[in-house]
């Protein structure tokens, strides 16, 4: 995966966008004033957080993803938005390199790693100096010796340089140990890094747990204090090439299997739960470490099931936060609902899972709740509930549900929830649980009139509209045919087999036989897409007769180097290359322009709906629904005509 879609995944463009521009919810998507344009009566500009894509129906007409967005607000360009979004994202932006990390010099660093693993296990068995960590793993902590071996936990001896002289002495190099980040390097008093400066040991005095990718390649450490006295309570290793905390989820290697038999996996907040809990039998258990869970791990899970359990633990970290201090984040966010939990809804949303969360009762850990009673976390478990329905509880809980201030204001937070809730179905069915959990008439419980927070001078909350249904609403959404996708496979099919300006000329007519433009880079509305169709079209059209891949090679910014690297190396997917090329890449345009059209023609039908009768923006989204329909009917032509020329084939 590349960098830009890593930040693609990891930048929430609803949560972007709401930086600057009050939107509201409608339908699924999100509507605000344009900030690239003067307005002020008719809210136009709509955000899709299907497709990571914004759009402006009013006066400018622009649209395009999270990267263009930053561009066009911030006035810079692409790889300054690639940095600001991946500062935001968390993600570290490598420099591109042609061929990666070649695979022996990973190799070489799991290796280094695994020699780390086991000289710390060493220690923890075998050294004297280990007794006192082996002893807490194992008596305070119920660990047996078959749990030690299988996760390889370790333990750090309080020494400076024990692991550094083991490793160089087996022959790895300095810079091997500071790549890894088993080692700390010297710094100044500023805090920077002295060149060729000491090197010392980064875990001292502390149990090693091995953290290891989803193939099992050690690649991290997670180190907890022996000393109460010391802190962190947990040292986790730095990002390096081989770790990258918001891709990595605790013994997911070791979870797959459990994961696939109960369709279900359980996510807890600490590394010591997940290995007690494997060890008792619910090796179905993961954690991220000690952060919210990414969209990227969320992704990773949902390859294995649809089914995620959230188990949050009494102390503050992670979610329990967003979900406990309600109100805490409501000041830090000064959004008018609990920031974190509108998050995850989004997310279970987003990503089309069921995210389900238990609390564990009075402030105990997973580990303490199991090793006390092996049943008891069974039950725990399947009292899991719907974020919305969890939340509900959790504000009611100790407080008294007949006083009218309390049910007013338990309200006042659980329905702006309930209206991000995307199924009307299941929005309807929360809206009449709240009314019988307050014991009020359901009527009362509309979706307006509570959201209006200080500062927010014109947002408003509307009724979620039932809308209009068209293709895309009646899909369940598939990430897979996301716009990004389909762009991406046209211009894997243009790059791998149009290299010269006439080949593509026979498709350009066609289009422009049925009054539709011929294809341009305006087809690619992604950002790092866009940037890459815009060199691939001006090679067809330059004049230093240079190949078109050599052109392309050599013109290629480097902010798009490791999108256009995956693009060029990865055969399309859907081409049957059997039928005429022309015609599979032409139909492809068609339908994905069709979409987009379809996509357009709902909103502008609904922002026609929400706009002022016989105002200006009302007769601005009149005439653009009228160019959308007339270009979804020339699209409709062309289509069925694709579709005769086979049919006279008979293919
Ligand atoms: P906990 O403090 O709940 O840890 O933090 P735990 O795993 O249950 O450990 P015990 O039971 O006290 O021994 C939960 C997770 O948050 C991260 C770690 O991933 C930890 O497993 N964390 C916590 C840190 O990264 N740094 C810290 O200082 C504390
Ligand atoms: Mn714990």
């Amino acid at each position: 995966m590349s960098q830009v879609d890593d930040i693609k995944n990891q930048v929430d463009i609803v949560d972007l966008v709401s930086e600057t521009v009050n939107l509201r919810r409608t339908g699924k998507n999100y509507i605000g004033f344009c900030p690239f344009h003067e307005n002020t009566r008719t809210p136009s500009f709509v955000v899709f957080p299907d497709s990571g894509t914004w759009r402006c129906f009013g006066q400018c007409a622009e649209g395009g993803d999270v990267f263009s967005y930053v561009m066009k607000r911030d006035g810079c360009d692409f790889q300054t938005a690639l940095e600001l979004l991946a500062k935001k994202a968390g993600v570290e932006l490598t420099p591109y390199n042609r061929d990666d990390k070649p695979k022996e010099e990973k190799q070489h660093l799991y290796d280094l790693m695994n020699e780390a693993v086991s000289y710390f296990h060493n220690n923890l068995t075998q050294h004297p100096a280990g007794k006192p960590a082996l002893e807490f793993l194992t008596g305070k902590r119920g660990l047996k010796p078959q749990t030690i071996e299988k996760f390889r936990l370790g333990y750090a001896l309080p020494s400076w340089d024990g692991l550094t002289q083991h490793l160089l002495g087996k022959g790895y190099t300095r810079q091997d140990l500071i790549d890894t980040g088993v080692v700390s390097e010297q710094r100044d008093d500023k805090g920077e890094v002295i060149p060729n400066g000491r090197i010392y040991d980064r875990f001292r005095n502390r149990v090693m747990i091995p953290i290891n990718d989803s193939r099992g390649n050690p690649i991290a450490f997670g180190a907890r204090i022996l000393d109460p006295n010391d802190s962190p309570k947990f040292l986790n290793s730095p990002q390096t090439v081989l770790f990258d905390k918001g891709k990595t989820l605790f013994a997911l290697n070791e979870a797959r299997s459990a994961i696939r038999e109960k369709d279900q996996v359980v996510l807890v907040e600490g590394y010591m739960d997940v290995i007690v809990l494997h060890q008792e039998g619910f090796a179905n258990t993961v954690c991220p470490m000690g952060t919210a869970l990414t969209d990227f791990q969320a992704k990773q899970l949902t390859r294995q099931t649809k089914h995620i359990v959230l188990a949050l633990d009494g102390d503050a970290a992670g979610y329990h936060a967003a979900v406990k201090d309600i109100d805490i984040i409501r000041e830090a966010s000064a959004s008018e609902t609990p920031g974190d939990t509108k998050n995850l809804l989004r997310q279970e949303n987003r990503l089309n899972v069921d995210i389900r969360i238990v609390t564990i009762p009075e402030g105990l850990d997973p580990d303490e709740v199991v090793l006390e009673n092996h049943e008891a976390w069974e039950e725990i478990i399947q009292t899991a509930k719907p974020i919305v329905i969890h939340m509900m509880e959790t504000l009611a809980k100790g407080r008294d549900l007949d006083d009218a201030k309390t049910k007013s204001e338990i309200a006042a937070k659980i329905m702006p929830l309930i209206r991000e809730v995307p199924n009307a179905i299941e929005r309807e069915t929360y809206r009449q649980q709240l009314a019988r959990f307050l014991d009020i008439d359901e009527s009362l419980l509309t979706y307006t009139g509570q959201t209006v927070s200080p500062g927010s001078g014109n947002k408003r909350a509307f009724p979620a509209k039932p809308r209009l249904k068209t293709t895309s609403d009646a899909m369940v959404f598939d990430p897979k045919d996301s716009f990004y996708n389909k762009e991406n496979e046209i211009l894997r099919c243009l790059y791998r087999y149009y290299d010269n300006p006439g080949s593509l000329a026979a498709i350009d007519r066609k289009l422009r036989k049925f009054h539709l433009e011929a294809m341009s880079p305006m087809d690619f509305n992604q950002t790092d897409l866009h940037e890459i169709a815009s060199v691939y079209f001006r090679a067809l059209d330059q004049d230093e007769e240079l190949d078109t891949k050599a052109f392309i090679e050599k013109n290629i910014p480097e902010s798009v180097q490791d999108t256009f690297f995956a693009l060029k190396n990865k055969r399309p997917d859907n081409l049957n290359e059997t039928l005429e090329l022309d015609e599979e890449i032409l139909r492809s345009v068609a339908f994905m322009r069709q979409e987009k059209c379809e996509y357009d023609k709902s909103e502008l039908q609904s922002l026609l709906e929400g706009s002022e009768p016989g105002s200006e923006d009302m007769r601005n989204f009149e005439t653009m629904l009228d160019r959308t329909l007339q270009r979804r009917r020339q699209l409709d032509i062309l289509i069925d005509n694709i579709n005769m020329i086979d049919f006279r084939n008979g293919k």
